[in-house]
């Protein structure tokens, strides 16, 4: 049973980790190497708090009381008495074993070691001490005081007994715990690396801008139902087709490295007529044209929308996919973040603003999302309702 909790390193992470385990009423010591990250760790924790104040969440007296829970301590041996010690140091596999090393000396054999990493393997650090049976990966996101998502990352060496506690406790964070195989990425970046870099590739193949690649309803208003110039370009070079005489019958002009069909390129029929190749030789470009030609239509259906296709995404069509999003279970993502924000009509005004990476870049930055409300005002924020409502209707709440 899990009573006490320690937070190692008190970054981002470590001082959200606390700040939750604190909120939800266990004593929570708070350990960093550098002592000044502690006063800094306290501050944050502070003025987090505050803005909970502010908003009518919390009474003074229960941010007093959270506050009270939580101990700042440059002594190792304080965190070593814990129940459950929460790595969340800097991603460094050496940095992080020699610490679990020392703790794995002086913490009782009961207590269950916990890593926040995001990237290294779980077994990787149980190795390095005596208790891989009790050794496990919560992965919580920032920030942690918001986000209900935790992974728990079960090891090959990972008890039943310490996955089902792991469970427990972020259940009593009031956290949704998802469980996750210790592989790349485990579940969230699993997904979401591939988007990204699938979406930065895209990018510098210039099939649309970076905006135009993140949500869906930019992908529904430019994409859908078009073809790759370049792509077609190609296609018509190896086929040795002359590609302005049919790409003018064909399309309309390139926008952003995209065609859209001509209105009157309306079935197979007229198609081969204007690409002047006979249906039996026309693989490839008849799969062209099936697979995008009535894309809309077909996701239109998909979605479960009768009448008029809209060529803009509306409120109604957002929501649908949303809803089938949260009917495949899926889940959290940056896509889905944004359309939510979609759906409320909150993107910014400036596509550049609201861009989850930056052009011509792959590193730290390309994590960021710059969302147009800040997450305590999103938290708040009225859009959350039918958020709240659509994840009820469809079994996630
Ligand atoms: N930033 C994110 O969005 C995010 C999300 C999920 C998981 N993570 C993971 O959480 C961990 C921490 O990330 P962060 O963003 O909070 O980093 P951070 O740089 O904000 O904080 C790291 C803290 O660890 C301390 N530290 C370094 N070596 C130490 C040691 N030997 N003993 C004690 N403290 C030590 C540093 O002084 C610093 O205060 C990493 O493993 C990271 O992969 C980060």
């Amino acid at each position: 049973m899990i009573t006490s909790v320690a937070v190692l390193g008190s970054g981002l992470m470590g001082s959200g980790i606390a700040q939750t385990a604190a909120a939800a009423g266990f004593r929570t010591v708070v350990y960093d190497v550098v002592p000044l990250a502690l006063d800094k760790s306290l501050a944050a924790v502070a003025r987090s708090l505050a803005k909970f104040v502010e908003k009518g969440q919390y009474t003074v007296a229960q941010r007093d009381e959270v506050l009270s829970r939580l101990e700042f301590n440059p002594n190792l041996a304080a965190a070593a008495k814990a129940d459950l010690i929460i790595e969340a140091v800097t991603e460094d596999l050496a940095v992080k074993n020699e610490l679990w090393r020392s703790l794995d000396g002086i913490a009782p054999p009961s207590t269950i070691f916990a890593s926040n990493t995001s990237s290294l393997p779980i077994a990787a650090m149980a190795a390095a001490t005596r208790r891989p049976d009790r050794f496990v990966g919560l992965h919580f996101f920032n920030p942690v005081p918001l986000m209900p998502l935790v992974e728990v990352v079960r090891a090959v060496g990972t008890s039943r007994e310490t996955v089902e506690a792991a469970f427990a406790f972020a259940r009593q964070l009031s956290k949704e715990p998802v469980a996750a195989r210790d592989t790349p990425g485990f579940i969230v970046n699993l997904l979401l690396v591939p988007y990204i870099l699938d979406g930065i590739r895209a990018v510098e193949r210039g099939v649309a801008s970076t905006h135009d690649m993140t949500p869906v309803a930019a992908w529904w208003k430019n994409e859908a139902a078009t073809v790759d110039d370049y792509f077609f370009q190609l296609k018509c070079a190896a086929r040795r087709l002359d590609y302005e005489t049919v790409t003018a019958k064909l399309f309309e002009p390139a926008v952003n490295g995209r065609r859209r069909w001509r209105p009157e390129i309306d079935s197979e029929e007229v198609f081969l007529w204007h690409l002047g190749i006979p249906a039996e030789r026309a693989g490839d470009f008849l799969d062209l044209f099936r697979s995008t030609r009535f894309e809309r239509e077909a996701f239109w259906k998909f979605l479960g929308l009768s009448g008029r296709v809209y060529p803009k995404p509306t409120p109604r069509f957002v929501q649908r996919v949303l809803e089938k999003a949260n009917e495949s279970a899926s889940v959290f993502s940056v896509q889905l973040f944004q359309d939510w924000l979609a759906t409320a009509g909150v993107m910014s005004k400036d596509p550049a603003a609201d861009r989850i990476n930056l052009p011509g870049t792959i590193g730290p930055q390309n994590w960021s999302y710059v969302s147009p409300l800040s997450l305590e005002e999103l938290a708040t924020w009225p859009g959350n309702r039918g958020i709240l409502e659509l994840n009820k209707r469809t079994g996630r709440a």
